[in-house]
């Protein structure tokens, strides 16, 4: 059985106050179920408060780090940085990072294998545009990002699926469509990885999940949690979308 998992990525949102007021809340109505990883990507300047905050001990997740273990990158972050902050999980090769920031698969590949020689557990981003998906170019796609980005798999590694056309935009994927892509991506892992890393591999939806959404995509045999990006700046929201995978 794979461990479900609730991801909140709060991209450029939530300040120190707001993440103060974000806990305040949140520990007062998150009741711990063993049953779900509960992880918070807050950004880097409120990773300090959240680490401080977190009463219920939930994972505490950077949403990007360097390539490089240190240097001359002017306003980048390391993985040291990171690890230091007490984070324990990062995102990878988000497609805002992908698409507004230009990263690439090499440097996504290069930022996979340093976190995980940090022994970080890593959320990889994949997704397809819509552009993409209406060339049917979908599968091909996740196949070069999952590919390029990942040459060891390991539990260390969880993947998220999140369409490009479905982030910030209110139009989620079909629970159809999210599954079709969740075993492709399996199956990609299955062939390259073998059996046991296939089964063993956690993959989440992102793009649009909302309370009232989520149970019908969680039900899916190959969706093992989500990454939530809007609906996760509001304690109540988040805790309702728990509620609704629990
Ligand atoms: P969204 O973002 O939930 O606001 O669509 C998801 C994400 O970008 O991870």
């Amino acid at each position: 059985m794979r461990k479900k998992i609730l991801a909140a990525n709060w991209k450029m949102n939530h300040g120190v106050e707001e993440t103060q007021k974000f806990f305040q809340e949140f520990n007062r109505h998150y009741h711990i179920n063993s049953e779900i990883e509960v992880v918070i990507a807050p950004s880097y300047l409120s990773l300090q408060e959240a680490v401080s905050l977190n009463a219920k001990k939930i994972s505490i997740a950077a949403q990007n780090m360097h390539w490089a273990e240190k240097g001359a990158f002017t306003g980048e972050v390391s993985v040291s940085q990171i690890k230091e902050a007490k984070c324990t999980h990062v995102i990878l090769g988000h497609s805002e990072r992908r698409h507004v920031f230009h990263e690439t698969d090499e440097e996504i590949q290069k930022k996979v294998a340093l976190a995980l020689t940090h022994q970080m557990q890593v959320i990889l981003c994949v997704g397809e545009t819509l552009e993409e998906r209406n060339q049917e170019k979908t599968h091909s796609v996740l196949e070069r990002q999952v590919g390029s980005a990942l040459s060891v798999i390991s539990g260390a590694v969880t993947i998220a699926y999140e369409p490009v056309w479905a982030i910030g935009t209110g139009q989620v994927a079909t629970p159809q469509q999210a599954e079709e892509a969740h075993q492709s991506i399996r199956k990609m892992v299955w062939d390259r990885f073998g059996m046991d890393a296939a089964s063993n591999l956690r993959i989440l939806y992102g793009g649009s999940v909302k309370p009232d959404n989520i149970s019908n995509l969680i039900s899916q045999p190959n969706i093992d949690g989500a990454l939530v990006g809007g609906a996760s700046l509001d304690p109540k929201t988040f805790i309702e979308i728990l509620n609704q995978m629990a």
